[in-house]
């Protein structure tokens, strides 16, 4: 363990010395590579103009965000978290949204706190950047709306929104109340889709943007006793295509995230670790923690049973970067490899 975390320490040390690399070579590194003529029988190939490009190669350009101003949901712990500490130390001011408290009987994980959500916050304004917490419910588009022009005032522009907060149920269809589906899809689709609607006018204004939506695996198959987070998951990759299309003339792109099993509060109980390791054809009742990862890693291509919150956070990093200037309506999937299982 200690070695795992002196590994993620020099990660972040590393990038902080890109940026200083990054500002001394920036003059050295204003060109485009390549010396390409750029013409064809004698006339010119048009060229895009810089800001539908990804530009010329710079060090560290993937993972900088320097004073970009960025909005995570559901950042009071787990994968959001995550994205939002790691954002911060990469450069950005951050806003960490959540709802900080239950969300809906329909949820099997546990409540997140407002201590968690400062914890987020104190993590964030540790890597020397601007933090802020914004306690309000996705499924509440007026708290959104209010929640954008509020730190557009302090922070002067959103740059990245990252749509990152649900919950999960795992019922059988025959066995369903109405809130295991209702709440499901209003919580983790309609929140989603209330998040872009919110934050979208903000960035169209400004000409530019970035929205980073969590999907799951679950979201690319069906999912045995957990139909309502797989539909809401799918329904957000429907989300962020038809959002891509229509906003990416506002030169603003969106992305979906893809966690494979990731170790959190909304993972960590005992139906999560039997249905983690049913997938494996096993049926062992109530395996402890332990047997769960000895039983599901051997068939993860990157033999772990499950991923850490930060495998994930770079990925949201580098598609809110100006290298992802001309990636939009994609799948972004961070699995250990079971992505290579799936279409
Ligand atoms: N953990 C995994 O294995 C996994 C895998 C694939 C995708 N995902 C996705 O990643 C995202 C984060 O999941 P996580 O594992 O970190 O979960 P988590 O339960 O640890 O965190 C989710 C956060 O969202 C907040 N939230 C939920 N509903 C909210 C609402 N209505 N308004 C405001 N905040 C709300 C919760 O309070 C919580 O802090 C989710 O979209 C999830 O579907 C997770």
């Amino acid at each position: 363990m200690a070695d795992y975390d002196s590994a993620r320490r020099g990660v972040l040390k590393g990038a902080a010395a890109a940026t200083a690399f990054a500002a001394i070579s920036k003059a050295a590194a204003q060109q485009r590579s390549d010396t390409d003529p750029r013409e064809l029988n004698g006339q010119p190939v048009p060229e895009p103009p810089a800001e539908r490009s990804a530009g010329p190669i710079r060090p560290g350009r993937g993972s900088m965000l320097s004073d970009k101003v960025a909005v995570v949901t559901g950042a009071a712990r787990g994968i959001g978290r995550a994205i939002a500490v790691e954002m911060a130390a990469n450069g950005a001011d951050v806003v960490a949204i959540d709802i900080a408290g239950p969300v809906s009987t329909a949820s099997n994980a546990v409540p997140a706190t407002p201590e968690e959500l400062d914890e987020t916050v104190r993590q964030i304004r540790s890597y020397g950047r601007r933090g802020e917490a914004i306690k309000a419910d996705v499924r509440d588009i007026a708290a959104l709306r209010a929640a954008a022009d509020a730190i557009e005032q302090t922070f002067g522009r959103i740059d990245i929104v990252v749509a990152d907060a649900a919950i999960q149920r795992w019922v059988p269809l025959l066995e369903m109340q109405d809130a295991d589906w209702r709440d499901v899809i209003d919580n983790n689709l309609n929140g989603t889709a209330n998040t872009v609607r919110a934050f979208a006018p903000k960035m169209v204004a400004r000409k530019k943007g970035r929205f980073i939506l969590l999907s799951s695996m679950q979201g690319k198959h069906g999912t045995k006793d957990a139909s309502s987070y797989s539909a809401s998951k799918w329904g957000i990759l429907g989300l962020m295509k038809s959002a891509a299309m229509e906003l990416g003339e506002h030169n603003i792109t969106v992305n979906a995230l893809i966690p494979g099993l990731v170790d959190t509060a909304l993972t960590r109980y005992e139906k999560r670790l039997s249905e983690s390791i049913g997938e494996t054809g096993r049926k062992d009742e109530q395996p402890s923690p332990q047997q769960a990862w000895d039983i599901r890693a051997p068939t993860v291509p990157l033999k772990v049973g499950w991923l850490q919150p930060d495998d994930i956070s770079p990925a949201a990093v580098f598609l809110a970067s100006d290298a992802a200037n001309m990636v939009t309506g994609a799948e972004y999937e961070v699995t250990g490899g079971d992505s290579a299982k799936d279409i």
